[in-house]
């Protein structure tokens, strides 16, 4: 490997208090080789350029011909800055936007103008995921890979095949048979990526992606690649370019990995530690109720960071359970169908970073959501409504308030997933539902039919 100044300004270190290992950025690592922990990557801020205030990155716009400059990722570059521009990888990530919507700010219940939905199916490849992959396959590139894997529910496959071959890079992505919508099957086909069914769920292609990364010397481009998560840091900053250099009250989020909601901590954590931020604003992580792993430990078996001291002995107990009831999470939010969140403890760190809360939505609450989501915004998939749903909890509960101000991250498309909305209108399976209507081929009942 090629020493780079890059490698001055950044490194990998172990989460676990109690080992802190530090590794070099251009290592290939997906867990800690001390300890097995997960990693983070530090930077060594003192030596980065980094904006006085986040407003001086507006100025970014005016340099759209400038690919780094266009990428709603790389116009933030100093704030996730691990290598040289000339291995940064941008296929128009992040031009993504933040809708007001009143609409749906009626439907949970908050006053007009404070309910936020940031769109981030806009992306290329129609979710979020492209965020941490231009991030990661910047760090494929400067460290030489030539072929790269994941396991996935199917959007980081997608993601991954997309940028993959825009990248050069073999690639194979393993999916739970059955596990995944049809849009984002048909994706990773398209792009051109070896497409492996396991007959699992997306727990065990975890498991073995790992497995086969090892030994057979992959990239591997999941969450637990430590570098995808800054990509998605970038998620926060553009929500807050788009209130004017403002943070939320609250961000609400699905949690399926745990990765986001982990590189959400992390990216307000470090910018209030910058000064780029006065006050860091509270984060709700929505789980589906049929993979409510997170919301289990937190709520029900108080697990918390405990400033890095984490109880291992509850999620030990906890998974060892699911192991012996030979428990498979289900839901038809099939992006979060996850039972062993790979970035719990990280999680719990951004809930402890962002005073979070989490809660667990039924699948009848994400469609109903969804409709609202679809009729009177932009659409999305079922697991980015969960977001809403939960708020929808929340502001029954009173946590939120009416005027706070919130920002749901919509992470996916509409298109990802065809069969939960369809069957939810013509198989009128809720109060929303509208369903098409058969009509004989004669004008006059055509013209009856018109509402
Ligand atoms: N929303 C969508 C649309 C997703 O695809 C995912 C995760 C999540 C939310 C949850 O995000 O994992 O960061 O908590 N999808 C992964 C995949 C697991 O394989 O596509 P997370």
């Amino acid at each position: 490997m090629h020493p780079s100044k890059y490698t001055d300004l950044a490194f990998q270190k172990c989460i676990n208090p109690n080992c802190g290992a530090e590794f070099d950025c251009a290592q290939v690592l997906f867990k800690c080789p001390t300890c097995g922990d997960l990693l983070d990557i530090w930077y060594h801020w003192d030596k980065i350029e980094v904006p006085g205030k986040l407003s001086e990155f507006a100025t970014r716009w005016a340099g759209r011909d400038n690919p780094l400059d266009l990428s709603g990722v790389w116009r933030f570059r100093e704030l996730l800055n691990f290598c040289d521009d000339k291995y940064k990888v941008a296929i128009g990530e992040g031009q993504t936007i933040l809708q007001q919507n009143d609409a749906v700010a009626e439907y949970v219940g908050m006053q007009p103008g404070r309910l936020y939905l940031q769109y981030e199916g806009l992306n290329p490849s129609g979710s979020f995921k492209d965020n941490g992959m231009a991030a990661a396959f910047s760090h494929a590139m400067m460290v030489g890979a030539k072929s790269c894997a994941c396991a996935s529910t199917g959007n980081t496959s997608a993601s991954v095949a997309l940028y993959a071959h825009s990248c050069g890079l073999k690639c194979t992505v393993f999916i739970g048979s059955g596990r995944i919508a049809f849009g984002k099957l048909s994706q990773g086909m398209d792009y051109g990526a070896q497409t492996v069914q396991i007959r699992g769920d997306f727990d065990d292609c975890m498991r073995q992606v790992q497995a086969v990364c090892t030994k057979l010397g992959l990239y591997l481009l999941n969450s637990l690649n430590p570098f995808r998560l800054e990509g998605q840091k970038t998620i926060m900053y553009r929500i807050i370019e788009s209130l004017r250099w403002q943070a939320p009250d609250w961000i609400i989020v699905p949690g399926g990995n745990l990765g986001n909601s982990s590189a959400f901590g992390k990216a307000f954590y470090e910018l209030k530690e910058l000064g780029l931020i006065q006050q860091i604003p509270r984060m709700a992580i929505i789980n589906a109720a049929g993979a409510d792993t997170l919301n289990h430990l937190v709520n029900s078996k108080k697990l918390s960071w405990n400033g890095g001291q984490v109880n291992q002995a509850i999620i030990d107990q906890y998974y060892s359970e699911l192991t012996a009831r030979n428990f498979s999470p289900h839901t038809c939010a099939s992006a979060i169908e996850i039972a062993r969140p790979v970035n719990l403890k990280k999680c719990l760190h951004a809930i402890d970073v962002c005073t979070g809360v989490v809660r667990a939505v039924t699948d009848e609450e994400i469609c109903d959501a969804k409709a609202i989501v679809g009729k009177y915004g932009l659409g999305c998939e079922p697991a980015s409504a969960a977001t809403i749903a939960g708020l929808k909890q929340l502001r029954a509960e009173g946590i939120v308030g009416t005027n706070e101000r919130v920002a749901c991250v919509l992470t996916g498309h509409p298109l990802k997933d065809p069969n939960v909305t369809v069957d939810y209108h013509k198989e009128k399976r809720g109060p929303f539902s509208n369903p098409p209507i058969e009509a004989p081929n004669d004008l006059d009942q055509i013209m009856k039919l018109i509402r």
